[in-house]
């Protein structure tokens, strides 16, 4: 792989933020850096705590998936927040994250949104975005981020299963970008979304994260457990969920894997 060891000196010095690298953590390997930022939870590491590992050994994806992560191939940071109003704020941390990578990677690639929280560029997957929701931490519940964007790979560097439906930045702006602008720009990203969010509210994000993608009007297949729903994207409403018109009529859906139709 393409050696791009992260500037660490760099990000700490200059990413100017309000709340997020109150403390940046960073490690060569570490099996998961949404574990080891809900470890740091437990030791009531300060908000906007930012952990960022060179490799995962057992990378997290949704859906009890793995999420490929080789030695500075990509990019895997996670952030440690403590929402305020923990409830109601939770659900949106997904999509501020996801609006918050595509604005991170204007520059290099066109990146649209799948609901839940995939970049894809032409289909193919660029990012993956895992949030938790840390309920029993004290002094109070926290939520991780955790963002993984492939970066430095070549298609032949993805697991066999992956080349089908992976992408990375280097396919995409066909050169080699490096891991500290990313993270740079994505924490700076990270923070004025999350800012946004708590200033003014959910409206705002909806809008801008439907801004973001190009499922509107398109034909999906939703996976939900056992379930699988047929039907065209209407909009997400205001809790964020994805509004289908089915067969049946229209539904929500909070929860769910869905694919398009190219
Ligand atoms: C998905 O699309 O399935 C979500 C992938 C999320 C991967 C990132 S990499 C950084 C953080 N640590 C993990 O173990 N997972 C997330």
């Amino acid at each position: 792989m393409f050696q791009d060891p992260l500037d660490t000196v760099f990000l700490v010095e200059n990413t100017k933020t309000r709340r997020l690298g109150a403390r940046w953590v960073f490690e060569k390997e570490t099996p998961s850096t949404n574990d080891l930022a809900r470890q740091l939870a437990n030791e009531q590491a300060p908000e906007g705590t930012v952990v960022i590992a060179e490799a995962q050994s057992k990378g997290k994806g949704r859906q009890g998936r793995s999420w490929n992560s080789p030695a500075q191939g990509g990019l895997y940071l996670s952030i440690l927040l403590y929402p305020p109003t923990t409830q109601e704020t939770v659900p949106f941390l997904t999509l501020l994250a996801g609006v918050a990578a595509v604005n991170a990677l204007k520059d290099c690639c066109e990146a649209s949104l799948k609901w839940p929280n995939d970049l894809l560029v032409q289909h193919k997957k660029l990012c993956g975005i895992l949030c938790e929701y840390l309920p029993d931490t004290t002094p109070g519940p926290a939520a991780v981020i955790g963002v993984g964007i492939n970066v430095h790979q070549n298609i032949s560097d993805f697991p066999q299963e992956l080349q089908e439906t992976a992408t990375s930045l280097l396919m995409e702006a066909g050169r080699h970008i490096p891991r500290t602008t990313i993270a740079h720009r994505l924490v700076i990203a990270l923070d004025q979304e999350y800012g946004e969010l708590l200033n003014s509210g959910s409206p705002q994000l909806i809008r801008k994260w439907s801004e973001r993608s190009q499922m509107f009007g398109k034909e999906v297949t939703l996976t939900q457990g056992p379930r699988t729903v047929q039907g065209v994207v209407k909009r997400l409403d205001s809790q964020g969920r994805l509004v289908l018109e089915t067969s049946q009529g229209e539904e929500a859906f909070s929860a769910g894997e869905t694919s398009l139709k190219k």
